[in-house]
């Protein structure tokens, strides 16, 4: 018993001493505040050539109050809608900001980004109102099952920067992509997307990013880290019938380190925290998966570097090191067909350090629930492996290992959220409304920063 007692111990201090390595580090963010970079110059697009018609596009006014404001200053898009027919690329800015307080309606239909921000520094997007907008009416091209429109957003290369208490809405292809930035800060944003794949909420692929208080509704990537990674926290999200948040695909030359999801709620979504892969090489190492509550997911655990939606790469696999599982709770679908573990990993590069601590989750159909593992090793002093994992030092690959489970875990019951979706709202065939803020992004929290416009 006692043995026993400080096994748990030494894995708990383990998780916890992983869980803090796997932070971000130094600083994110914007060097220089609002205030001071209004001080500098205000740049509104309205003095610029702008009309809040709706209908004027305000491609040349944004680029020009751009080019005023983007060696400090703040460019502001006032309250109102805009049109975007034409896209835009805001490169090279230093200590600038854009305010967006209105709507930029997308009325333009080629494809690439919408709003592209790239090698900049010291940069803030924001609402001040929180009421600011990109509608971009994908449901437009998705009626026609037409991939060829844009993201709304995307940032390149950025450094020291925020984005925060705005909303995205209907994108005809993905919402946000964030690459190849540093030091980031992501916050208080809403996104609702049309009912189908490859609409995604946010992709990131950077370093020492932080990314808290987001709700996503979509059916595709709630919030997921891509390759190259390093130093990514991601908390308080709110996956509000999507496809939940991943890592991946990963395929050729993975390098991923020190990512920490926690506080993470996920709502009748495809899973709660996928990994996939199909074949390639590379390392994922320190993950932390913390405070997870679902319901009414299809998956749960879901570490699947045998991905059949994607195509092989080259290689023996990606290698998985020490993932840490912890505290978990809820319920999914179905937990015959879909347990809520399932790990297979690649039997060309087995997985080693899987840790899952404090898991209880149960089936909402049925009464047994399935967990399988396959070339997954847990680290050597969680002995006995827990649920399906093995435990040993050689690290050999083993076949597909099922365990049944018959009764409920003790403490798997975990609170709902009061916006959760009923049904599925809209599909892609009408226009997706845009909604208001979430007051919450996760059961029993408050944001950890302020909502804009919430005094
Ligand atoms: C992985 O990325 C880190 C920076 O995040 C870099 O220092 C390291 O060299 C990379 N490793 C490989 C194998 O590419
Ligand atoms: C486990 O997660 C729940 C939220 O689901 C949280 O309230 C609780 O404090 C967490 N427990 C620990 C030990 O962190
Ligand atoms: C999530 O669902 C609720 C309930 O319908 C809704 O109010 C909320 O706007 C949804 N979230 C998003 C981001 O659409």
């Amino acid at each position: 018993m006692l043995s026993q007692l400080l096994l748990v111990a030494s894995a708990t201090i383990a998780a916890l001493v992983a869980a803090q390595s796997a932070d971000i580090t130094g600083s994110v963010g914007p060097l220089t505040s609002i205030a001071l970079k209004q001080a500098v110059k205000t740049c509104d697009i309205t003095d610029y050539g702008a009309k809040a018609d709706g209908k004027t596009d305000i491609s040349s006014a944004l680029t020009d109050a751009f080019t005023a404001c983007k060696s400090g200053g703040v460019v502001v898009i006032p309250t109102g809608n805009y049109a975007l027919g034409i896209w835009v690329s805001l490169s090279g800015g230093n200590a600038w900001a854009l305010q967006l307080d209105g709507t930029i309606l997308r009325t333009g239909t080629a494809g690439g980004n919408m709003i592209m921000i790239q090698h900049g520094t010291d940069f803030e997007l924001f609402s001040s109102t929180g009421k600011g907008a990109m509608q971009g009416y994908g449901y437009e091209y998705h009626k026609n099952s037409d991939t060829s429109g844009p993201r709304l957003l995307r940032m390149y290369e950025m450094t020291s920067f925020s984005v925060h208490d705005i909303t995205l809405v209907d994108s005809p292809l993905f919402h946000f992509s964030m690459d190849t930035c540093d030091s980031g800060e992501v916050y208080n944003m809403a996104i609702r997307g049309g009912n189908q794949g490859g609409l995604d909420g946010i992709d990131v692929w950077s370093t020492n990013i932080w990314i808290h208080d987001i709700m996503v509704t979509n059916k595709d990537e709630c919030v997921t880290v891509k390759s190259p990674s390093k130093n990514i926290l991601v908390e308080q999200v709110y996956c509000n019938w999507s496809g939940g948040c991943a890592m991946g695909s990963l395929g050729a030359d993975v390098n991923v380190s020190d990512i920490t999801y926690k506080n993470i709620y996920t709502w009748s979504s495809n899973q709660m925290y996928m990994i996939k892969s199909n074949g390639g090489s590379g390392t994922v190492d320190n993950v932390v998966l913390e405070n997870f509550i679902g319901h009414g997911n299809a998956y749960s655990l879901d570490i699947d570097q045998y991905w059949s939606s994607m195509k092989a790469v080259a290689g023996d696999g990606v290698q998985l090191n020490n993932i840490q599982v912890l505290n978990w709770t809820g319920t999914e679908t179905n937990g015959a067909q879909r347990g809520p573990i399932k790990i297979l990993c690649a039997d060309g590069a087995p997985c080693t350090g899987v840790d899952i601590t404090d898991f209880a989750m149960w089936t909402e159909t049925g009464s047994t629930q399935v967990y399988q593992c396959q070339s997954a090793y847990t680290n050597l002093h969680r002995s006995p492996a827990l649920f399906c994992l093995s435990g040993g030092s050689d690290h050999v690959a083993y076949e597909v290992k099922k365990t049944t489970v018959t009764s409920a875990p003790a403490g798997y019951e975990a609170p709902t959220m009061a916006d959760d979706l009923a049904s599925v709202p809209w599909g892609t065939t009408e226009e997706i409304p845009i909604p208001t803020m979430p007051t919450s992004f996760f059961p029993g929290t408050l944001p950890l920063k302020p909502l804009a416009g919430s005094s």
